[in-house]
């Protein structure tokens, strides 16, 4: 059993996926700046879930108690935050699920990134740990609609081959949900990309989009 234990877990992604692993039997730890948010994100978890394994605290004690750590703050604080947590993150799994975005009167755009991509920026930052991206293109609000399965594929990258097999086999206890592998770290700058893509496209369908590779 591993405890997966979340950088900005108050938020809905955060909160989303933290509800989805603990409904398939994951402990969970919700990370936050303040301890009063991280109780009331523990409380909307156990709504949700039940029967949830379920704990909330300070970032800096996720970083210490998750055996997989994911980064959920925005883009905008994605730098910051992982400077200040990299010692506790150490050697961890890192699983980054920010996505560099603007939003704009026209719609969406992905913003470049000087290392190529958050991921790595993440692997920067954080250059002991075993960084891995993915969950990009589940919508937070779907996620927490725990009754209902979820659709679609997860594209997880990492250089790290067994950090990324454990990550994609994380994935697939959401049900429904298929891991494929996106190759290299150096991926995650497409897979960040398309994000801005499916936000446009559910401006202009009124929806909630996803992403299913065809053809594996
Ligand atoms: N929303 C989605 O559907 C979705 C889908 C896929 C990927 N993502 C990505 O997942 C990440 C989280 O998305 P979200 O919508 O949950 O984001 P969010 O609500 O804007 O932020 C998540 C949490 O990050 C913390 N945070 C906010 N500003 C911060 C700052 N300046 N410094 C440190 N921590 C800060 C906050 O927690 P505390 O105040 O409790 O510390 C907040 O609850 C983003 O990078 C987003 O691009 C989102």
């Amino acid at each position: 059993m591993t405890r997966i234990a979340f950088i900005g877990g108050t938020g809905p992604e955060g909160l989303g996926l933290a509800m989805r692993f603990a409904k398939a039997g994951e402990e969970v730890f919700i990370g936050s700046r303040s301890e009063q948010r991280a109780a009331e994100a523990v409380a909307k978890v156990l709504e949700k879930v039940p029967s949830a394994r379920v704990s909330g605290g300070l970032n800096a004690e996720a970083c210490r108690a998750g055996e997989i750590v994911f980064v959920t703050v925005p883009y905008e604080a994605h730098k910051d935050t992982l400077a200040s947590l990299a010692e506790l993150i150490d050697d961890k799994i890192l699983v980054d699920v920010a996505v560099p975005l603007q939003f704009g009167g026209h719609g969406v755009r992905a913003l470049d990134v000087p290392e190529g991509s958050a991921a790595e920026q993440a692997r920067a930052l954080v250059p002991n740990a075993k960084v891995v991206s993915g969950f990009h293109h589940l919508d937070a609000t779907l996620l927490q609609n725990v009754e209902k399965p979820m659709q679609g594929d997860v594209i997880v990258c990492s250089d790290h081959r067994a950090a990324k097999r454990t990550v994609m086999e994380l994935a697939e206890k959401i049900e429904y949900l298929r891991a494929v592998d996106g190759g290299v770290l150096a991926n995650s700058r497409y897979v960040e990309e398309w994000t801005a893509l499916l936000l446009n496209i559910n401006r202009i369908y009124k929806a909630r989009t996803g992403v299913r590779i065809v053809g594996i």
